[in-house]
């Protein structure tokens, strides 16, 4: 049987790998190999999305870790190239836009191994954001791409890539959500929270353009703490937030604002059910634009541009930048009831994984 390699290393990666992985074992004609780069490592970052999801355990944790972005790519490189020799895939699959999708990409097309991106073609076109890079590294790499918007099918044109390469598969993100909806439904964490349905804002934020530079840090700190004088905010932080917060000295400016709830990183089912039951959501997150669209929930996307369009010409998301004026009037407005509807993009249908399974097989031959 064909050796199909699958690679993740970042939280959002799992909750891509996941249905791909299952209709990989469903139709059983390929032999999937799953590679853990080991890029996120805490219990919560990590193995708790393989315990909830049952992703199968990992063939090999490359065991990476953090570092600086070339410290990082080049480990996962130097490891996944050893895997790829020893295994000697017939293919990789990488998903998303973390530095172990380009590092991956990079060691496998070195040994002429033919590698699928899934979630090809989005673009940001801000050069700044680590995973625009990432983005366009493998793109221009890679020899077969799953698409989720017609956006990512226009930008893979332009940069040249084979019609014939380019496969709409839809989103297997949103497989992952609509899957776990249910299983989500009688999570207590809103009671644990302290917080009721549809009387609460949904915050994360991890981005360095939002967290890393002092200044923005501080005008976004004064936009929740607008925002929680008027609704509780529920904030599960990213550790690279956390330590950004206490290394710019906003700890106890932080801790004053009584309406934010804030708690370590949360379990996939966890945040499903914060997301589904929120007034509205407020973001830098690329995956939550796109499941805040499939629920419904208004979504405040705190960057200057996104690389899902669709989420914002079709979806419920509005983009506004890290300005904490503009977010407080958009807070505002979702607050007085003034907000699109939306609605749900092409193949966000909960197939993506067996549409995307059913291309591998026929490339292969399998
Ligand atoms: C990475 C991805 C980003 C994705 C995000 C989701 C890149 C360039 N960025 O960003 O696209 O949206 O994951 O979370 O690949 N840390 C821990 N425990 C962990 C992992 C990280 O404490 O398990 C801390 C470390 O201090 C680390 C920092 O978080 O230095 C940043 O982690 P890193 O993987 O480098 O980037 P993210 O910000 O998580």
């Amino acid at each position: 049987m064909k050796k199909v390699i699958l690679v993740c290393g970042a939280r959002p990666n799992f909750m891509k790998v996941s249905p791909i992985i299952k209709a990989m074992a469903k139709s059983g004609k390929v032999t999937p190999y799953l590679v853990h780069t080991g890029q996120h490592y805490d219990e919560k970052m990590s193995k708790s999305f393989f315990d909830l999801l049952h992703i199968p355990k990992p063939d090999v944790d490359l065991g990476v870790g953090s570092g600086s972005h070339a410290e990082q790519t080049a480990k996962v490189m130097v490891e996944f190239e050893k895997v790829c020799q020893r295994e000697k895939p017939d293919l990789v699959v990488v998903v998303g836009d973390v530095n172990s999708t380009m590092a991956c990409t990079i060691s496998a097309k070195k040994l002429w191994i033919p590698v699928a991106h899934v979630e090809a073609g989005l673009r940001s076109w801000d050069m700044q954001m680590p995973e625009e890079v990432n983005r366009v590294v493998t793109d221009a790499l890679c020899d077969l791409f799953f698409t989720t918007d017609p956006d990512a099918n226009a930008n893979l044109a332009k940069m040249g890539a084979p019609a014939s390469a380019v496969h709409y598969a839809g989103n297997v993100m949103i497989d992952t959500l609509l899957d776990n909806v249910d299983h989500s439904k009688d999570n207590p964490i809103l009671e644990k929270m302290g917080v009721k349905p549809k009387q609460y804002c949904f915050l994360t934020m991890h981005r360095p353009s939002n967290v890393d530079d002092k200044g923005v840090l501080g005008g976004l700190l004064g936009a929740f703490d607008h925002i929680q004088k008027k609704l509780p905010i529920v904030f599960p932080a990213h550790p690279r937030t956390v330590k950004m917060i206490r290394e710019f000295g906003y700890g106890p400016r932080f801790e004053a604002m009584t309406g934010i709830k804030v708690c370590e990183p949360l379990d996939y089912h966890q945040m499903l059910k914060l997301n589904k039951q929120s007034l509205f959501a407020l973001t830098d997150s690329g995956g939550l634009q796109e499941e805040t669209t499939v629920l419904g929930i208004p979504c405040i996307t705190m960057r200057n541009n996104t690389e899902r369009p669709v989420t914002v010409d079709v979806g419920t998301s509005e983009v506004v930048g890290n300005d904490p004026a503009k977010i407080i009037d958009a807070a505002d407005r979702i607050l007085a009831g003034k907000w699109k509807k939306g609605g749900t993009p092409e193949g966000w249908d909960g197939h993506a994984g067996e549409r995307i399974v059913a291309v591998i097989e026929k490339y292969l031959q399998a």
